[in-house]
């Protein structure tokens, strides 16, 4: 394709994909404003499948078409002056967004500075920062309103539990990621108690991985568990329950479930009541989870591990499953960026329209990023199709089905 086809290649998958979104915003109310001030009603349907697979042609096609027309010195640090967790940082700690909810007109920054004691000239340019990036609106010179993004942030919302694990301490991972790259007694390891995140907060080589880390500090693990629940919308994962037959299988195991006692008890307590659901603490690298069930579903369980471990995982679920079980992997599953592997992996994944990069390109970042994210706290990762199904194989386990979510991917095996 010429250089000038494939820039007009881009804006019609421009045009089409942000034509798509808006006729799906349409079938469930209004289109959505920059300067919204509530939620839209697709914001938390349970399948986002459609939105999902549209915005992420057009945020791919968007950010190349930018990025093939924007000076490249212009686009080299737009990479590296990202304050956006600086600026998240503080909004979320000082509890930004619930002080606005008394104030849906917005408030001067001079009177939120005396609220949350953050000095008022710099509070402005925080604001300002967030707002130029569509997070609350500056309905006048320096006064502020809540919008829907901002809204995100509110204390009730998992998503700020999420955001603030990435801020304060993923991106302690981050700072020293260079250094253990080249910190020779850890370079080539792939142990997770010398991830990244470990080398910067475990001065003292006595606290294991992040999990045994968090053991010992209830705060930490709390907000991590109710980070969790922010994936049914980030990734989109929840749409498994739109898209999966659950209705064909009567036995579902939820191995490495978050709080699964507290939250049955409060979101579902007929359910418990019942007896309809059974509770097990497990090991999952020393026990085999209950035998013999329909399901066995891990959400966001084996991209928390290297090889290894996964592989010991996988291989105590395979020894749980009767002839007619399935296992779901529901992870994200690394889209390859080379178009001849993409093309060989198009009938599970399907693969970017032309002249998009295979991957979507800056359409699938939130899986790259997640990749790192697993890195930094795990030495873990996110894996390709062709990874997962080399631990999978190994560990005795057959692929029956992909189910494409269109960013996040169930894996359905059975027992090989
Ligand atoms: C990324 S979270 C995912 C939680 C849940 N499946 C979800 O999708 O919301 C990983 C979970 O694995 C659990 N976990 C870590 N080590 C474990 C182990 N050895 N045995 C069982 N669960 C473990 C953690 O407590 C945490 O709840």
């Amino acid at each position: 394709m010429a250089n000038k086809a494939k820039l007009e290649a881009l804006l019609t998958l421009i045009n089409t994909s942000a034509r798509d979104a808006i006729a799906l915003y349409e079938k469930y109310g209004d289109v959505p404003a920059i300067d919204q001030t509530g939620p839209h009603p697709l914001d938390n349907a349970v399948d986002q499948v459609a939105l999902k697979s549209a915005i992420r042609t057009l945020e791919g096609a968007s950010a190349q078409l930018c990025t093939t027309l924007a000076p490249p010195s212009h686009t080299a640090i737009n990479l590296v002056q990202v304050y956006d967790h600086a600026c998240v940082r503080v909004v979320a700690r000082e509890g930004v967004s619930d002080i606005l909810l008394k104030y849906p007109k917005g408030i001067h920054v001079n009177k939120l500075s005396k609220k949350i004691n953050i000095e008022p000239k710099k509070l402005a340019r925080i604001m300002r920062l967030l707002a130029t990036k569509g997070c609350y609106n500056e309905v006048d010179t320096d006064v502020f309103a809540n919008n829907r993004l901002s809204l995100i942030l509110l204390d009730e919302n998992p998503v700020k539990h999420m955001i603030l694990l990435h801020v304060e301490l993923i991106s302690k991972g981050a700072s020293v990621f260079y250094e253990t790259l080249k910190d020779p007694k850890i370079a080539y390891s792939y142990d997770p108690t010398v991830a990244p995140v470990m080398y910067s907060i475990d001065k003292d080589g006595i606290e294991g991985t992040v999990f045994d880390w968090m053991a010992r500090h209830d705060g930490q693990r709390e907000s991590y568990h109710v980070s969790m629940r922010s994936l049914n919308t980030i990734m989109g994962s929840l749409a498994v329950l739109a898209h999966f037959p659950f209705g064909k299988y009567s036995t579902v195991v939820d191995v490495g479930g978050v709080q699964a006692r507290d939250i049955w008890a409060r979101d579902c307590p007929e359910a418990v009541a019942e007896d309809r659901v059974e509770f097990e603490d497990l090991n999952f690298f020393e026990q085999v989870p209950v035998k013999g069930k329909d399901v066995y579903y891990l959400r966001n369980i084996i991209h928390d591990w290297p090889d290894n471990e996964s592989a010991l995982i996988l291989s105590n679920v395979r020894k749980a499953l009767g002839p007619n079980s399935r296992v779901l992997i529901h992870d994200y599953v690394l889209l390859q960026l080379s178009r001849k592997q993409a093309v060989i992996e198009a009938s599970e994944l399907g693969t970017a329209p032309e002249p998009l990069l295979a991957n979507f390109g800056v359409g699938s970042m939130r899986s790259y990023q997640q990749d790192m994210t697993m890195l930094f706290a795990h030495n873990a990762r996110e894996r390709t199709l062709q990874d997962s199904l080399a631990l999978a194989t190994a560990a005795g386990l057959k692929l029956e089905k992909v189910w494409d979510l269109a960013e996040s991917c169930v894996l359905e095996y059975s027992a090989a």
